[in-house]
């Protein structure tokens, strides 16, 4: 019998600063393999939003143009990502009444309680429950129940991590791929696409804080006893730092943007005094003597402002004490040289950089944390739901992204 080829699947990141298409798929050892990657610069976002929708719908189609014809494929259909200021989440539980107690727990009944918390929190107007991801069920008060479906039992409890996001919001990104003539598959918040790639089962069971810092926004998520327990979105990234390099420098955004990567460190004690920088100095025209002690204060400012919001976000979640594991940074920010030892000074525990691995094909070109997160939306569509998300709507796009969503549960890697 001739072997069925394996689905093709393309994950596209729609960042702050690049729009990224990937294309992967499971080889016949199991490895996701890159076939293709297409990155254009974003001009349509800001914080992490789209506020342009025809610079986006252009960023989309060039930088899918670019993987199809590397992976020698057209794509009709994408894993898109999510992030922004707006997303926040909460956990939550619902109880119901077994329906057939002497049957067993069934697959209606979880239904139900996952859909009763959901309903436990209020929503205001002009927000959307955009995954209900399930950490546990308690069958007749015994916890720690990972699928209840088959037990015995009077009373079902569901507890869920929730997680919000605007509904304009979600529904532009949607606008936009429809408008680049392609459809959407479904949408998974960015975190928790970057886990995909980077966090293996073990750190997720000790427990890990995840921030993703990335151009326009610092994706934090919280991870522990196997899945997802807090996410937030903090609306600062690399960016700001270049912007703040840019003024304190007097100099260009781009010149700014090229100095931060070349010279720039976390750690202002990591540079010698006596380190000068030749610049060109926008307003004078001519060259400039910067000591790069001053570009680090800058930098160490930043990325020290945008680690203590993320602080005081882990330590205001209800698991602030379950992170043995430490911290792991990703996104194109964690590049920046010392950024894991600052984390370390201001988190007061381990820290290291994550980056996709373990890949074949264009391993070498995605081997970077600027592409966790295109990386973790392939991951998200060829496997068969590890995080279990629930798309749950009022009536908007996660409804109809929910049919498509069922289909996704049907998918088998060899079609
Ligand atoms: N070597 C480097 N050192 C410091 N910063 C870097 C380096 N390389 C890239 N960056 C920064 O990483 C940021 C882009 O990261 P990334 O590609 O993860 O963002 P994005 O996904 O487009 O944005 P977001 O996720 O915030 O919407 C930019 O601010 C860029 O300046
Ligand atoms: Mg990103």
């Amino acid at each position: 019998m001739r072997k069925k080829r394996p689905k093709i699947i393309t994950g596209l990141d729609i960042g702050t600063t690049k729009v990224c298409a990937i294309l992967g798929q499971i080889d016949d050892d199991g490895q996701l393999s890159i076939l293709g990657v297409g990155s254009n610069p974003s001009l349509g976002l800001k914080k992490g939003m789209v506020v342009d929708i025809e610079a986006t719908v252009d960023s989309i189609q060039k930088a899918v143009r670019k993987a199809e014809q590397m992976a020698g494929v057209s794509v009709k259909e994408v894993y898109v990502g999510i992030a922004g200021g707006h997303i926040t989440s909460q956990n939550s539980k619902g109880t119901v009444e077994v329906q057939n107690p002497i049957r067993g727990v069934t697959e209606q009944d979880r239904q139900r309680a996952l859909e009763r918390a959901k309903d436990y929190i209020k929503l205001p107007k002009d927000v959307e429950i955009i995954h209900a991801i399930p950490q546990e069920f308690v069958v007749d008060g015994q916890p720690g129940i990972k699928n209840p479906v088959g037990m015995s039992g009077t009373t079902l409890e569901a507890r869920v991590h929730l997680v919000m996001a605007a509904i304009t919001s979600a529904s532009n990104i949607v606008r936009c791929i429809s408008q680049a003539g392609l459809r959407t598959c479904n949408i998974l918040l960015e975190s928790l696409a970057s886990s995909l790639a980077i966090l293996g089962d073990n750190e997720k069971d000790l427990g890990v804080a995840l921030i993703d810092i990335g151009g326009g926004t610092s994706d934090v998520g919280i991870f522990a006893g196997g899945s997802v327990k807090f996410s937030g979105v903090i609306p600062l990234g690399g960016d700001s730092i270049t912007n703040d390099v840019a003024y304190g420098l007097k100099i260009s955004r781009y010149d700014a943007e090229n100095i931060k990567k070349k010279y720039a460190s976390a750690l202002v004690d990591s540079v010698g005094p006596d380190e000068v920088l030749e610049i060109s100095d926008v307003l004078k025209g001519a060259a400039n003597q910067v000591s790069r002690r001053f570009l680090c204060e800058i930098t160490e400012a930043r990325l020290e402002q945008i680690f203590m919001m993320a602080k005081q976000m882990i330590d205001a979640s209800p698991v602030k004490n379950k992170i043995y594991g430490g911290v792991v940074l990703t996104g194109g920010t964690s590049l920046m040289h010392g950024i894991a030892e600052l984390a370390e000074r201001i988190f007061e525990m381990p820290a290291k950089v994550g980056m996709p691995q373990g890949l074949k094909g264009l391993s070498g070109v995605v081997s970077s944390p600027i592409y966790s997160t295109g990386i973790g939306l392939v991951l998200y569509g060829l496997t068969n739901q590890p995080l279990n998300p629930h798309y749950y709507s009022n009536g908007n796009v996660f409804r109809k992204l929910s049919y498509n969503f069922k289909k996704l549960l049907d998918w088998y890697l060899w079609e």
